[in-house]
């Protein structure tokens, strides 16, 4: 939906909007670094030595229409994106007349980006920079209790990969950044401090790398040598040790996929997120989740495959000793792109969407978070 159906004016416009957002991130157009706002052209020059001035390209929405028709937008009603990037879903829910939208994103580059929308919707578009998994807190913050939809389109944007500055690329070269925030170690410092066991376990898990022993040892081996500090230098030593299987895209592609996932604390982020949807949405809301590879698609059939249905208690008991479904499952298989979106849009071959209703029982209790290695024990070194 284009974003010149959005109403225009400046009524109600939260504070954060308008010619003062560049200012209020320090940004200034130029010779700016990592953080300046999307739409800048700007240099690297504080973490690569091969700075070079770049423009940043656009995020195409994938599964976009699908994704707002799940969702059931209703005129009047709220909803958030919890994953705002290039705005895609944003524009597409504020078409219906009176719809609210709360836009998070960690990435201030993308909420920067998101400010003329923000303009555009005459006060109906809120941008905050957080993690989804803070999701209840943030509607809080901008005194909404319960929503009527929750979206999700979780990984990176094109924005973030494209970019060779924001070292999530084997393709490009680049600082071994990968964080899609801008606080905590990147991967060039957990590539430095992990112990070889922990690489090797961040590897096999968050990569599904089958030679992740090898590619640990290799990345220790060189490391003393030198400290690995860009995209291509991880590349070429990981592409030492494996060897990508024919129509496979480049044998680096797991190592950047686990270590990207891995700094973001991205499957831990995908649990936290679909439990705070459970508990924001009201009776009758949706829940809409776009994934792009198997280990979150996993996370968010799980998810739903138990809130989908009553559990505990016994057929001995009365009804209501067991806990009552959460969520009614709208998409028995996942949705994913037909030829047309395929055609225009490679990235979007690997999209699958699922999507489910919230019913009026209470939200589960919340689930022990899977123990895999976390970002603080690794960077201390155990
Ligand atoms: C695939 S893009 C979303 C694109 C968007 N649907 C559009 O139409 O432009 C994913 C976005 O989610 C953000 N993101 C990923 N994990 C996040 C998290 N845990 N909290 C907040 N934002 C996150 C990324 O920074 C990125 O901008």
């Amino acid at each position: 939906m284009a974003a010149d159906h959005i109403p225009c004016g400046l009524n109600g416009l939260p504070a954060e909007a308008g010619a003062s957002a560049a200012d209020r991130i320090g940004a200034k157009p130029g010779f700016l670094q990592r953080d300046a706002p999307a739409g800048f052209q700007f240099f690297l020059a504080d973490t690569c030595a091969r700075a070079a001035p770049m423009s940043t390209p656009r995020h195409v929405p994938v599964l976009a229409r699908e994704a707002v028709e799940m969702l059931g937008v209703r005129d009047g009603g709220v909803y958030v994106d919890a994953t705002f990037g290039a705005g895609g879903y944003s524009r597409a829910i504020l078409h219906a007349p009176e719809t609210r939208v709360i836009g998070i994103d960690r990435d201030r580059t993308a909420i920067a980006g998101g400010f003329d929308l923000v303009e555009r919707s005459g006060g109906r578009l809120t941008l905050v920079e957080d993690k989804f998994s803070n999701l209840v807190e943030v509607c809080a913050a901008q005194g909404i209790d319960t929503v009527d939809g929750v979206v999700m389109d979780v990984g990176v944007s094109s924005m973030q990969l494209d970019q060779a500055g924001r070292g999530f690329s084997f393709r490009l070269d680049g600082p071994l950044d990968m964080r899609m925030g801008h606080e905590g170690p990147t991967a060039a410092d957990v590539v430095a401090k992990a112990s070889e066991a922990d690489l090797a376990s961040i590897l096999y898990i968050f990569g599904e790398e089958r030679h992740s022993r090898a590619v640990a040892r290799a990345i220790v081996a060189a490391r003393l040598e030198a400290p690995i500090m860009t995209t291509r230098a991880l590349a070429e030593i990981v592409a030492k040790v494996v060897w990508a299987k024919p129509g496979e895209i480049h044998p680096a592609r797991r190592t950047f996929q686990a270590l990207r996932i891995f700094v973001n604390a991205e499957l831990d982020e995908l649990h936290l997120a679909l439990s705070a949807a459970e508990r924001v949405l009201k009776p009758g809301g949706r829940l809409v989740v776009v994934s792009f590879h198997s280990l979150e698609d996993r996370i968010i059939k799980n998810f739903l495959a138990t809130r989908g249905k009553s559990s505990g208690g016994s057929r001995h008991l009365p009804e209501t000793a067991q806990i009552q479904p959460s969520f009614r499952i709208l998409t028995k298989r996942p949705v994913t792109p037909g030829e047309d979106e395929l055609r225009d849009n490679p990235r979007a071959r690997s999209a699958k969407l699922r999507a489910a209703e919230r019913t009026d029982a209470p939200a589960f209790p919340a689930a022990a978070l899977p123990a895999w290695p976390s970002l603080a024990t690794v960077m201390r070194g155990g």
